[in-house]
């Protein structure tokens, strides 16, 4: 009894402190950060990121709070894809380093707690991955690890199955020579699509699982899953054309058909599953924290959603949320943010945990989508929201887009197609070099050049400097961090609105504790605010605890919540002065 009225008195003076309670998974409120290593830190100057690079700097996640971090892929590959075209899933590609290389890198994120997380790409190999030689020589193991078809014959002209088109542009499928029979390719034709129907290929596919596990990451994003299955062949070993869809003229366009037939099958989440159960039998056999699963799949909501799981069986704990990546534009007003965020919340299946993502390797940088103006914004809406936060690097500091002419250009994405409207199909333009300083090459390299160019702004845009500047990105993304921790943060309710069309507004609250309000004007607007009108309970007395460079105010300024004044673009989260 005595014992217990000392721990309920310990919790309460926690609390007092604004501690957070401690008994949940690490992942929960984890703050996650994308490295593309290609671009991250490059250590032996060939001017390509490496393993020993990301090691020489993981302290620099630190110093920016980052509790794990996804890596694009590092495997032995061609690079037809840049590292998503995989030929050895159980090797580090000599670009990137060694394996020694990599248990080092482990080993140091292991030191400074953070997490590693692998991406994993289930759905194609590279072609030139022993397993798809082998598959194209019949091999008796191998024969239907891939998707094969001898294709039709039209007027005595040999032609692909049927209209199926891949994500970069033209046929999914591609005639082998060799084999005398076309495969099918979702994404580029040196990426084969794995047979999912073959329970050899998911035994081996889980293999690859352990044996990562067995070397010590944390967890795995999951590459395009969506794609994993496509529709069962009919008894003649034939596949149904996909149904146009009229939103373009060109065939060989992705957005020709509508995919009901190579996306999205019901079997797919099943995979998720299984994979899950398998991070989860390796806990139990291993001991260690919870191993988890980040999931890719731009799906609509309610497939998305599928992914974490059901009453029977668990999914990936990150489903990744690209709800304000695919339906947010420059022109969106506050509604329209206040609905992308609570759409989540309102189909999320109770007990599981939100993640926001505004930024990857495949999209243009927030900076350049939304304007650099609102660059703070999202990084204040991604960090003070609960739940998951996800960055891509470099999306911390503040880096934009880098114009990359069509001669220059390397994504294939881009360059599988016609040099007309390469600039939108090319994601190259957020995938170069991390801005580290003012040195040559931005501090990436020691080497003369770079396999993207560096950015014209990296001497007013990079860590060294920005370090240095009160309200740089970097500042307000390390203070955001800081935050973070407070019980509030932590464990508090979140109620997201619109205030008007203008301004998004975000209370945070946890009985016991100070209330928090994150404010951002998306417009050039000045705004006025009685916040008494839109949030209930609150206390009369605010404080600023975070501004930006948009701010008159100062930290540790007091306000009226009866009369807030926003200046143009500007974000801040506010502290009442009482706790509540
Ligand atoms: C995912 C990756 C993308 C890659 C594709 C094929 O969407 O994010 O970069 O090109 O899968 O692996
Ligand atoms: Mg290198």
């Amino acid at each position: 009894m005595v014992s217990r009225l000392v721990s309920v008195l310990i919790l309460l003076v926690f609390c007092g402190h604004e501690l957070a309670s401690a008994e949940k998974p690490w992942w929960q409120t984890a703050s996650f950060y994308q490295i593309y290593p290609r671009s991250f830190k490059d250590s032996d100057g060939d001017g390509v990121g490496d393993l020993n690079g990301v090691t020489s700097v993981l302290p620099y996640l630190k110093e920016i709070g980052i509790a794990a971090t996804w890596l694009s892929p590092f495997l032995e590959s061609p690079m037809a894809d840049f590292g998503y075209d995989i030929s050895n899933f159980t090797a580090v590609d000599p670009l990137f380093g060694t394996m020694e290389d990599f248990d080092r890198m482990v080993a140091k994120a292991k030191e400074l707690d953070i997490k590693i997380i692998l991406d994993f790409v289930p759905n194609h190999s590279s072609d030139e991955c022993d397993w798809f030689i082998r598959s194209a020589a019949r091999d008796p193991v191998y024969k239907d690890y891939y998707i094969w078809h001898p294709g039709k014959v039209v007027n005595g002209e040999r032609q692909p199955p049927n209209n199926w088109v891949s994500v970069f542009y033209g046929s999914a499928w591609e005639w082998h020579e060799g084999r005398q029979e076309y495969y099918l390719h979702q994404f580029d034709k040196k990426q084969p699509d794995f047979n999912f129907r073959n329970p050899v290929v998911r035994e081996a596919m889980n293999n690859v699982l352990r044996f990562w596990l067995d070397r010590g990451v944390d967890g795995f994003r999951i590459d395009a899953i969506y794609h994993a299955f496509e529709i069962e062949a009919d008894e003649n070993g034939d596949y149904p054309d996909e149904p146009v869809s009229g939103w373009s003229e060109d065939p060989q366009d992705y957005g020709y058909v509508r995919h009901i037939y190579t996306v999205d099958q019901w079997e797919t989440p099943h995979l998720v599953y299984e994979w899950r159960q398998i991070l989860k039998d390796y806990q139990a056999e291993h001991g260690g924290d919870e191993r988890i699963l980040m999931v890719e799949t731009w799906s609509p909501i309610e497939i998305v959603m599928q992914y974490y799981g059901n009453e029977t069986a668990d999914g990936g704990q990150i489903p990744f949320n690209f709800q304000m990546i695919s339906n947010l534009g420059y022109d969106s007003d506050a509604y329209h943010y206040s609905e992308m965020i609570n759409l989540w919340f309102e189909h999320m299946p109770a007990g599981r945990t939100p993640n926001w993502v505004i930024g990857n390797h495949d999209k243009n940088r927030v900076g350049s989508r939304f304007g650099t103006e609102r660059i703070d914004l999202f990084n204040i809406l991604l960090l003070t929201l609960p739940g998951c936060s996800i960055t891509y690097n470099g999306e911390e500091i503040g880096m934009t887009d880098v114009w990359i002419s069509w001669e220059e250009t390397v994504d294939p994405q881009a360059c599988n197609n016609e040099q007309d409207g390469y600039e939108w199909r090319s994601r190259d333009p957020a995938r170069t070099p991390f801005q580290w300083s003012d040195a040559a090459n931005a501090g990436f390299t020691t080497g003369r050049s770079t396999w993207l160019p560096i950015s014209a702004d990296y001497k007013r845009l990079n860590v060294k400097r920005e370090r240095g500047v009160a309200l740089s990105h970097l500042n307000i993304f390390k203070e955001l961090q800081k935050l973070r921790q407070l019980a509030t943060f932590q464990d508090g309710d979140a109620e997201v609105k619109a205030l008007n069309k203008n301004v998004l507004g975000v209370k945070r609250s946890l009985r016991g504790n100070h209330t928090y309000i994150t404010l951002l004007n998306i417009f050039g607007n000045i705004e006025n605010f009685n916040l008494h009108e839109h949030f209930a309970n609150l206390s009369a007395e605010f404080e600023y605890v975070l501004i930006t460079d948009r701010s008159i105010k100062h930290k540790g300024d007091k306000v009226s919540a009866s009369s807030v004044t926003l200046m143009p673009h500007e974000s801040v989260v506010l502290k009442s002065t009482k706790r509540q």
